[in-house]
């Protein structure tokens, strides 16, 4: 469908979902939105065809549960975006989030989280040199462990599905599990031993499910009086203050209650877990409600996404026009290019550190 198709008056909006091999929560929610949508809104699998620049996708709204495992989706799904799609969720944002910087960011408006570290990865890019690691300092292992203290966890910095997920129980158990690491970027965290557990599946940013979850056994538990309504209200606006700080419409956020408090342990779930076996049937129906009355709304308003970012605003003509270039910069740029001195020497004063990392020898950063 090209957008002049989709703009025709009467056609309905049209929803697509990018899945992966879950097969419980698509053909739901597919039906549901056709149910409720009144014949105005309408929802499919979406077709993904080789994206064409500036090509609107025939989407009005896109549901992504799968771009972290199909990469052409990531491009596809911007590209959508640039030509009017709203995508759930942010493509931008989704690539560039990481445990660490939220955990750093959420601090600051108020959340709760547990003290965490980033560490540099074990092996390295094999495309780089010794010496393209000289900014990196040697990791102060006795200053982290003093920080974050025993048990800890140490786990990707944009992990998810348990993956590489290890309680470490000293600096030996935590070296053990760190070499195993590889590549991987990982931060080292405060362990919250805590006496409840809570996953809230969100919704839209403000629509909160908190969830009774037990790690132990890896399930979720109905139970409608498991926290007191202080509790329950204190966790249902640390979750709306994450999603409107990542700006995530569908997001997964999991909560350790110590003391009282509810830290924020994991809340980079940008494609949460909505199947039917695992959710229990009873959050099933509620996340395949709370998801089709989201994405027809977002689609009857004809919302519009991603208007912050430089591009949009220029492509809008909201920003101040960059500015022409003159005959009077150009003749003076060419004389300042003109009147330059090449120089002496291309081996330049390194900094002191320089020698250090790269183990004593002394380069000048130029391929051999
Ligand atoms: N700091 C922590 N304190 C206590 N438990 C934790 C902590 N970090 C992780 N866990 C436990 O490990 C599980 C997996 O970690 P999580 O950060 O959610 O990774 P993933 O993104 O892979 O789900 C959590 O559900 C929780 O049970
Ligand atoms: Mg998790």
């Amino acid at each position: 469908m090209t957008e002049k198709e989709k703009r025709i008056p009467g056609n309905p909006k049209k929803v697509g979902i990018l899945v992966g091999w879950e097969d419980t929560f698509p053909g739901a929610f597919i039906k549901r939105v056709n149910e409720k949508g009144d014949g105005k809104v309408v929802a499919e699998m979406a077709k993904v065809h080789a994206p064409k620049m500036g090509e609107h996708p025939g989407y009005d709204v896109l549901v992504d549960r799968i771009s972290h495992e199909i990469e052409i989706y990531k491009p596809y799904l911007k590209n959508a975006v640039v030509n009017g799609s709203y995508v759930i969720n942010d493509p931008f944002w989704w690539i560039s989030d990481d445990k660490f910087f939220d955990n750093s960011m959420i601090e600051r408006l108020g959340v709760a989280v547990p003290k965490t570290v980033v560490l540099p990865p074990v092996q390295a890019n094999p495309s780089t040199r010794p010496e393209s690691h000289r900014n990196l300092m040697l990791t102060q292992w006795k200053e982290i462990f003093d920080y974050i203290k025993f048990p800890a966890f140490l786990k990707p910095y944009d992990g998810g599905g348990w993956k590489n997920v290890y309680k470490v129980n000293s600096p030996e158990e935590f070296f053990h599990y760190y070499h195993q690491t590889g590549r991987l970027i990982m931060v080292l965290q405060e362990f919250i031993d805590f006496d409840l557990y809570i996953r809230c599946i969100t919704v839209g940013k403000d629509n909160i499910m908190p969830i009774k979850y037990d790690p132990k056994n890896r399930c979720y538990v109905v139970d409608h009086n498991f926290m007191s309504a202080e509790l329950g209200a204190k966790v249902v606006r640390d979750a709306r203050v994450i999603n409107h700080a990542l700006g995530y419409d569908m997001n997964s956020v999991e909560f350790a209650v110590r003391d009282g408090i509810p830290y924020a342990i994991d809340f980079m779930n940008p494609a949460p877990d909505m199947d039917y076996w695992s959710i229990t049937p009873h959050y099933f129906e509620w996340v395949v409600e709370a998801m089709s009355d989201f994405v027809i709304k977002v689609a009857n308003e004809d919302r519009k996404m991603a208007e912050h970012y430089p591009w949009a605003k220029m492509m809008k003509g909201l920003m101040t026009p960059v500015p022409d270039v003159t005959t009077e910069e150009l003749q003076a740029a060419t004389a300042k290019a003109k009147a330059t001195k090449p120089a002496e020497k291309a081996e330049a004063k390194e900094p002191a550190l320089a020698g250090k990392a790269s183990g004593g020898k002394k380069t000048n950063g130029k391929k051999k």
